[in-house]
């Protein structure tokens, strides 16, 4: 009973209001987020289906503070972000969001173990720490034989669990993945989509686009877009 009293009185970590994105003016504008309302709670994982272009990555970007609303709010962890100052924008991003694409973004020359450490910015985590916190990491994703390869060298389902070994490196509150199983074959996307199950497990927040009902099946919550709003 207690639990469940604490979980109704929670705060989303991440909640949409009335949410708008329209990009353009006039008779061009196109409404890419037309009053989403959403909520998204720790340790939950939330999957968003819907046709091409029917706002998907729009909304994954707001929600990632990659792009800002045109109307509404956007709260995270109860503050409302709308009208933030660009710069604390960027500190919160930094702060609270991990990012997997479909493409994988992994410079081809680096190593591996290399590729993990970039996904840290900020100057203060000590050298050894971020070496061993990155090789952690790497053995979470099965990856740990491979630290000194090429990313070039590496297959699809490899790089991209690199990809979100360095989406992991800064301990986000959120992963944010945007068709990240598009370019793997089904074998390769399951080992990813495993990974993110024990994410989660772990208290992390999931947010993840994809094309695949079965993928999306398996998320706690399920949304689909369509013409910017939520349908289902
Ligand atoms: N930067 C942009 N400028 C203009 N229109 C955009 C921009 N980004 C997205 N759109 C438009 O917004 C709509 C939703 O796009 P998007 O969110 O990328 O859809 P999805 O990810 O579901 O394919 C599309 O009509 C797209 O053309
Ligand atoms: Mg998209």
């Amino acid at each position: 009973m207690t639990a469940d009293i604490a979980q109704i009185s929670a705060e989303p970590l991440l909640r949409l209001r009335g949410a708008c994105r329209t990009f353009g003016t006039g008779p061009a504008a196109v409404h890419a987020m037309n009053g989403i309302d959403l909520s998204v709670h720790r340790g939950a994982s939330l999957a968003i289906t819907g046709r091409s272009g029917s706002g998907k990555s729009t909304l994954l970007n707001v929600l990632g503070l990659l792009d800002t609303v045109s109307a509404g709010q956007y709260l995270i962890d109860g503050t409302d972000t709308t009208g933030m100052p660009a710069r604390d924008l960027d500190a919160l991003r930094a702060a609270t969001f991990g990012f997997v694409f479909q493409a994988f973004h992994l410079v081809p020359y680096l190593t591996v173990q290399e590729s993990v450490e970039m996904g840290a910015t900020y100057r203060h985590v000590r050298r050894s720490a971020l070496r061993t916190r990155a090789a952690d990491l790497l053995d979470a994703v099965g990856l740990a034989h491979r630290r000194d390869a090429r990313v070039a060298t590496l297959s699809g389902g490899e790089k991209q669990r690199v990809a979100v070994a360095r989406a992991l490196v800064r301990n986000p509150a959120v992963l944010l993945a945007d068709e990240p199983t598009g370019n793997l074959d089904e074998a390769t996307a399951a080992q990813v989509l495993d990974i993110f199950d024990r994410v989660v497990t772990h208290g992390v927040a999931l947010v993840m686009v994809t094309h695949d009902p079965q993928t999306a099946e398996r998320a706690d919550h399920h949304i689909t877009i369509r013409d910017g709003r939520i349908a289902a």
